[in-house]
């Protein structure tokens, strides 16, 4: 079985949702680098200052903060993992995998959940987080277009990368998960 793994994908694809479940299954590490932010900010954490504004702008955090909280989190455990949201651009690409490569670990899959961008828009104007309001919303896209989606090329040339239908139900969408995995 395939454990150390990414989730690739639009801000609203559901990479959060199918995540958690997929990680409760298999007894998966999830770390969601925005879940992890957000909780620096609740903390008030030095880190959490520096991150929220950045956040409400819908840009991307540094790239070293965003790495330090990683590597914290990988450094020493034991098992499979399933990274949600990271790495966001090439930089971050090429930091995992040196960190991966300390480790003496390497990526099994890329799991990439597509969406269109108008389903993506409903979906996070209905969910209602501080960042998700329109403007900012088009924003994270946009980001994710310019700066994330080049990773998929990226992915896809290593071999590693299985695209997945973002659309439908939260059980379908597992499914489709789950059949790439397995695979
Ligand atoms: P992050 O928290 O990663 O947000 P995002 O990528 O914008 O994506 P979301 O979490 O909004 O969507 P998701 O794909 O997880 O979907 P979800 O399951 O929640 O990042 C936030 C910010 O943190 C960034 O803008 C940046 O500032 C910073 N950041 C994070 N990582 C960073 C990094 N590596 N580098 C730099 N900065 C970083 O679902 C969305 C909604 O749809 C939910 O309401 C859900 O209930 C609903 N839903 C899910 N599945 C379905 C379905 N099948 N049908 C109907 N509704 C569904
Ligand atoms: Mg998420």
């Amino acid at each position: 079985m395939k454990q150390r793994l990414l989730f690739l994908g639009p801000p609203g694809a559901g990479k959060g949702t199918q995540a958690q479940r997929l990680a409760a299954e298999r007894g998966l590490l999830h770390l969601s680098t925005g879940d992890l932010l957000r909780a620096e900010v609740q903390a008030g954490s030095e880190l959490g200052r520096e991150a929220e504004a950045v956040m409400a702008r819908g840009e991307l955090v540094s790239d070293d903060l965003v790495l330090a909280i990683v590597r914290s989190r990988l450094e020493g455990h034991q098992g499979g993992w399933l990274l949600d949201g990271f790495p966001r651009n090439p930089a971050q690409a090429e930091a995992l995998d040196a960190l991966l490569s300390e480790l003496d670990q390497a990526i099994e899959l890329v799991v990439l959940l597509d969406l269109d961008d108008t389903v993506l828009i409903q979906r996070l104007l209905g969910r209602g987080r501080t960042d998700d309001n329109e403007e900012v919303i088009r924003h994270r896209l946009s980001v994710y277009h310019g700066q994330t989606a080049p990773l998929i090329a990226h992915y896809r040339s290593r071999g590693q990368l299985a695209a997945v239908d973002g659309a439908g139900s939260v059980e379908e969408i597992s499914s489709r998960i789950a059949a790439v995995l397995d695979s």
